[in-house]
């Protein structure tokens, strides 16, 4: 069986090298014979790239649209999945940053995305103020429509993290809780989130490793910190996904103290 993602209404599956186009439409028709809710499958004909960090994908069968309705954590989602990027394998991430909200917190999200995040933790109706912050100006689109969806309260803003954030800072913006669903990218965007933090704020970091990095990752994370004049102190780690052999991503939860 070839591994693939479902996003509601949509398969998206990933072949194996060598398989012939017949087979792949053949298999899109037996696949949605067997799962009647599927009514679009499409194949992943790209690896994740870029700073967007969408995946490219081929109509196979049925229903001629790239267009997904996703529901989890009692919230529902609309994407288009080769302009956004949307990991159903984080559901229960999401489930579990939204757990940890208490009464009266602000909380911020970066890469936010089509609005996951921001909006299962708002529906907990805990929060403040959630605000998401998302460069792609069509995950942006479908978080303003996905927040009204679900009818939540959420400031969606479009830009570049490292742009928007020391504007939030000169605007004396800080955060109880930052959410960083960092994209696989070598910068930690670090310096900008700890422009937006007081003693006490909580930051989840998702990063990326082979297991025998996971220390070295730690440890930098620390120091660039104190370089920023911030002492963090890591309260937490979880591996949160596999994305190779002995390689993880990985959750770390920082304090700043
Ligand atoms: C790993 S995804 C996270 C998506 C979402 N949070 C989720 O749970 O499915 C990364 C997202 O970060 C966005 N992104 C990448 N670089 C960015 C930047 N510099 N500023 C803001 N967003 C960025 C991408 O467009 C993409 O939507």
């Amino acid at each position: 069986m070839a591994p693939y993602d479902v996003l509601g209404n949509i398969a998206l599956v990933k072949f194996p090298k060598g398989t012939t186009m017949h087979e792949k439409k053949r298999f899109a028709v037996l696949f949605m014979q067997e799962h009647p809710r599927i009514t679009t499958v499409l194949e992943k004909t790209g690896k994740i790239a870029g700073r967007l960090r969408t995946p490219t994908s081929r109509w196979l069968g049925g229903e001629k649209t790239k267009e997904a309705l996703y529901a989890e954590n009692g919230c529902v989602f609309r994407l288009e999945v080769d302009t956004c990027y949307f990991s159903p394998r984080l559901a229960e991430e999401r489930k579990l940053i939204a757990g940890l909200v208490r009464k009266g917190e602000r909380v911020l999200v970066l890469f936010g995305g089509v609005g996951p995040f921001a909006i299962v933790i708002a529906k907990k109706n805990k929060a403040k103020e959630v605000v998401s912050v998302e460069l792609g100006k069509e995950p942006s689109r479908y978080a303003l429509e996905n927040v009204k969806r679900n009818k939540v309260v959420v400031d969606v803003v479009q830009g570049d993290v490292n742009r928007i954030l020391p504007r939030f800072a000169k605007q004396g913006k800080v955060f109880d809780r930052i959410v960083m669903a960092r994209p696989n990218l070598k910068a930690t965007f670090l310096s900008s989130t700890l422009r937006v933090v007081k003693k006490g704020t909580r930051i989840h970091y998702y990063g990326f490793c082979h297991e025998t990095e996971l220390e070295d990752m730690q440890q930098a994370l620390v120091r660039e910190g104190k370089e920023k004049g911030k002492k963090l102190q890591i309260v937490g780690t979880k591996k949160a996904g596999d994305i190779g052999t002995r390689k993880y991503r990985y959750r770390i939860d920082l304090v700043v103290r």
